[in-house]
């Protein structure tokens, strides 16, 4: 991945693998990497999408070099103003002076305060076009997916759709850049941690996108993360849809907050019940433990939410307050919730979970018993938790 990469006879991936990154907006865990992904046309006019992250402008920049030699770069089209995309903007205008950068009325905002640049900007508004000789390119503006400047760019020869972070996933890519030729459970798991994390908050936005470029004949995918998906792009395209509006499977997400093993107990009860009821997918999560991404991501796949905290200082425990956080920054909807805790001295944490149900952003479906145990769990509690299981199992089946 040393060098360009075609995606069709005329368009190059220039992209790059980081897999030196640890936390991805230095807060996401990238285990595997993350793909900063830009793509170069070659034609009269020559057009670059989107470029990579400052610390990678190096090895991008070459391989841009070596594709054009002595031609020009004629245009930058720039689908989105995220530095991992645009850090090397100044240092590509260095090279190539006459570079037009072209971006939509938002994008001038963000050119000029985060690289300074005021000159040689090309603003095109929705549904305007730019011919390079025999492709030509059509920009859509899709707002807040995920930031209010972001658009996409559609190809009409090869029938390319430039996606900007749409469509995206975290992981570098492993030895192709074509989602057909990888490990496709692998990279869709990564695809859906990235969604939930970086782009489930603007969730109705894509569904007006997906809405939008529904009527473009799109035969490859090229987003700014994640492979390309040129032979299967009805693949992410329905799992994008499928998680943005809440479509979710047979399964339940059990997080459990707890200090001395009380509130663990009622969690591993609770599984335990939901397996004798059926319900073979259970993805149980210690969230002191375990990284917040990972429990979104299977929250985002699954129907059922049984979330549980030990009472701390007479409010949740922080590692479950975290959760709850994320959840109704996400306005969480259409998941069955199942409620737990434990307490010894002062309840708070079932209280502050019923609130969070309360909250208007939240849209689910609350199934009792709610459980609130005082010091270890005893025989009721134990009944408790079969009984929520059942209830939680009968919903979640339908
Ligand atoms: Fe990959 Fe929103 O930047």
């Amino acid at each position: 991945m040393n060098k360009a990469i075609p995606v069709t006879e005329k368009i190059y991936w220039v992209g790059v693998n980081d897999r030196e990154t640890d936390l991805f907006e230095s807060i996401w865990p990238l285990p595997h990497g993350v793909a900063y992904n830009a793509y170069l046309i070659l034609d009269q006019k020559v057009a670059l999408i989107d470029t990579v992250k400052i610390t990678y402008q190096d090895s991008f920049l070459d391989k841009i070099k070596e594709l054009l030699g002595d031609k020009e770069l004629d245009y930058l089209i720039v689908n989105h103003m995220e530095p991992d995309h645009s850090g090397a903007i100044k240092a590509l205008r260095a090279v190539y002076p006459r570079l037009e950068i072209v971006g939509n009325k938002k994008t001038v905002d963000f050119l000029n305060g985060f690289y300074g640049i005021k000159d040689g900007i090309k603003v095109v508004k929705d549904g305007d076009q730019i011919e390079l000789g025999q492709h030509k390119l059509s920009f859509y503006l899709t707002p807040m997916v995920h930031w209010p400047e972001t658009m996409m760019t559609y190809e009409e020869k090869n029938k390319v759709l430039f996606s900007g972070d749409a469509f995206g996933g975290y992981a570098a890519l492993n030895g192709s850049i074509f989602a057909d030729q990888l490990d496709l459970a692998f990279y869709e798991e990564e695809s859906r941690r990235y969604f939930s994390t970086i782009v489930a908050k603007y969730s109705p936005m894509v569904q007006k996108a997906l809405s939008r470029l529904a009527g473009l004949d799109t035969k490859i995918i090229a987003s700014t993360h994640g492979p390309v998906w040129k032979n299967n792009p009805e693949h992410i395209i329905n799992r994008y849809d499928r998680w943005s509006s809440n479509q979710t499977e047979e399964g339940v997400v059990i997080v459990y907050g707890s200090m001395y093993g009380n509130t663990k107990v009622i969690a591993e009860a609770i599984a335990e019940n939901l397996v004798k009821e059926g319900i073979a997918k259970i993805c149980l999560y210690d969230a002191a433990r375990t990284d917040l991404s990972y429990m979104l991501r299977d929250i985002w796949q699954y129907r059922g939410l049984i979330v549980g905290s030990c009472t701390y200082n007479t409010e949740l425990f922080p590692p479950v307050a975290a959760l709850i956080s994320a959840l109704l920054n996400r306005r969480i909807e259409q998941r069955v919730l199942g409620i737990f805790g434990s307490y010894s001295w002062s309840s708070g944490a079932v209280k502050a979970l019923q609130s969070f149900y309360d909250n208007q952003n939240v849209k689910c479906e609350l199934i009792t018993p709610v459980i609130d145990a005082k010091y270890a769990p005893n025989g009721d509690v134990i009944t408790q938790c079969e009984q929520l299981a059942r209830n939680m199992a009968a919903v979640v089946k339908k």
